[in-house]
């Protein structure tokens, strides 16, 4: 059955959102944490592994019992159990949106238009572990019997990002094997990743749903001959893999059909690492670890199917997410994680937060008078300190920001990670506390500053703070509490796309865009002219004439 679909600005509970918002929007939170001792243990969730404190918000209990009353009204409860059990809720595509059962070893049937697809998953997970095993191991070789020591994944978007992310993400676990990933359709970048590979001993995994991309197979194209020039023809089948829906698009590129593992249409690019599209995180850590990640998946799954909204973690971040982009203007998101293995985080999230929610036409087909996805954006700290957070701390923007750290470092180095997560505490309680005119100026005449000189400066050095954010606390960066995160941002996704009453899983938007450039393709091979906006068409002239 389709997703209900309801303008929320039409809901009782947005009408009180609106007051509420009124009445609350110049506190400054420094008072609700004065006023109130325990704010910082009722705003806050232990979950597992996970501390979740959300109480450094510009938001009171009252807000959020509005914003639950707000996804009852709209029966979030109801989108959830088709989300979960198949349901095309992707109608748009008319598809069902099943990356959860990717993770689910529990559940003996789920049905997408009336066949059970476990057996397909169990039976894709097989070959997977079976395959990984035998790279892993040496057992499967090279063509010229030597074990392989290099893997390249080449794909794009969600068959390149996910496991790209994940693979550095977990590189503390990884084993021998080299992990190399080709995405642009930029030459150079293809050229740089082969340039110190030995095709003896480099499998090739052609990582794309549809089979159809033109990054990816014209990559995938440039790697087979390079391969060809030193490597004979029969050599393919020992070096070329392929992930892919798109079986006969598969064979036609000369890959053997043993040697394509399965993907489908009810998992979506953008949340498909789980799949056998994550056949390079299953090389790169061992097949044992690939099953923790999904593990850790499945029981955030869980926490949030089954949770009431004001104890679940993904409802909860979804909702205070949605109160700054509609009520507080906020155009933006920032996800800094104090952590340098998630240094390909945010721009994982880019894709799958922005292709999902980017979105201008409601579930009624109508254009939209509200705002939907925010934009995404961060990079890791304390890296990021030194960046931008001067604009997070005194810019003219409200910059809602996701701080996510880990108790232990992995590598023991308890120095340093005393001295990131002092910074980790320090960024959040700046943000929120600001500094006064009052700390100011007591501050520079502590350091002597003649009176005429600290009357200039002062104003500014002031910090006004009530910068809102989120702590996500995590005890350890394991392969089981990465798939936690991730699966916790999966559903953010999705609560938000409900809310806003868009379609989430389909991408229309990257189409426009694709269309024109190949047609702009044959113009710059040949003497064709297409007619064009004066500036594209001077920009067109100028680049062939330095061709
Ligand atoms: O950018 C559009 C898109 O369709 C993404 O949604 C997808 O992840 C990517 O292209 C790659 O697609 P494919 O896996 O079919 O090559």
């Amino acid at each position: 059955m389709a997703l209900k679909n309801a303008n929320p600005l039409e809901t009782t509970a947005w009408e009180k959102l609106v007051l509420h918002y009124n009445d609350i929007k110049d506190v400054h939170m420094k008072k609700w944490f004065e006023e109130d001792a325990s704010r910082a243990k009722t705003l806050c969730i232990k979950w597992e592994d996970f501390y979740v404190d959300f109480s450094k918000n510009r938001i009171t209990e009252d807000t959020l019992k509005l914003l639950y009353e707000l996804v009852d009204e709209i029966d979030l409860k109801d989108a959830i159990q088709k989300y979960f059990s198949g349901d095309i809720i992707n109608q748009t595509e008319q598809r069902a949106v099943l990356h959860t059962a990717l993770r689910d070893s529990t559940s003996e049937e789920i049905l997408v238009n009336n066949e059970n697809i476990i057996p397909k998953i169990r039976a894709a997970q097989n070959q997977l572990k079976a395959f990984s095993n035998s790279i892993v191991s040496g057992q499967k070789t090279g063509y010229t019997n030597k074990a392989f020591t290099d893997i390249v994944n080449i794909g794009i978007g969600g068959s390149d990002l996910g496991p790209a992310m994940v693979v550095e993400a977990l590189s503390y676990y990884k084993n021998h094997l080299n992990t190399h990933f080709v995405s642009n359709v930029d030459g150079d970048h293809v050229n740089e990743v082969i340039k110190g590979l030995n095709p003896e001993t480099t499998l090739f995994i052609i990582v794309s749903k549809t089979f159809t991309t033109q990054e990816t197979l014209s990559n995938a194209n440039f790697i087979r001959n390079w391969f060809l020039s030193q490597a004979p023809e029969e050599a393919v089948k020992n070096h070329f893999v392929a992930v892919s829906t798109n079986i006969e698009k598969v064979k036609e590129f000369g890959i053997d059909e043993t040697n394509i593992f399965p993907m489908w249409d009810w998992v979506g690019g953008r949340f498909s690492l789980w799949s056998t599209v994550g056949l390079s995180i299953c090389l790169s850590v061992g097949y044992e670890n690939f099953e923790h990640l999904l593990e850790g998946a499945h029981q955030a799954d869980t926490h949030f199917r089954n949770e009431d909204f004001n104890r679940n973690i993904p409802v909860i971040l979804a909702l205070i997410g949605i109160f700054y982009n509609n009520f507080f203007n906020a155009e933006t998101e920032a996800i800094i994680p104090y952590s340098q293995y998630l240094n390909q985080f945010a721009t994982y999230l880019q894709q799958a937060n922005m292709e999902s929610n980017g979105k201008g036409i409601d579930r009624n087909g109508v254009s939209i008078n509200y705002q939907t996805g925010p934009i995404i954006w961060g990079e890791p700290g304390t890296n990021a300190q030194h960046a931008f957070f001067q604009l997070i701390h005194q810019g003219t923007k409200l910059i809602p920001t996701d701080f996510i750290g880990f108790g232990k470092s992995l590598h023991g180095n308890q120095d340093q990670q005393d001295k990131l997560m002092a910074n980790f505490f320090a960024q959040t309680e700046a943000l929120l506390k600001g500094k006064s005119m009052e700390d100011v100026v007591n501050e520079l005449q502590e350091q002597n500053v003649r009176t005429e000189d600290l009357q200039k400066i002062a104003v500014f050095k002031v910090f006004e703070g009530n910068r809102p954010t989120n702590t996500i606390l995590i005890d350890k960066l394991t392969p089981k509490s990465l798939g936690k995160l991730i699966a916790f941002y999966e559903h953010k996704i999705f609560v938000q796309g409900i809310v806003w009453n868009v379609y989430s899983y389909d991408q229309f938007g990257v189409e426009l865009g694709k269309q024109l450039a190949g047609k702009i393709l044959s113009e710059l091979n040949e003497d064709a002219q297409m007619p064009h906006d004066g500036s594209t068409q001077n920009l067109i002239a100028r680049y062939k004439s330095l061709k």
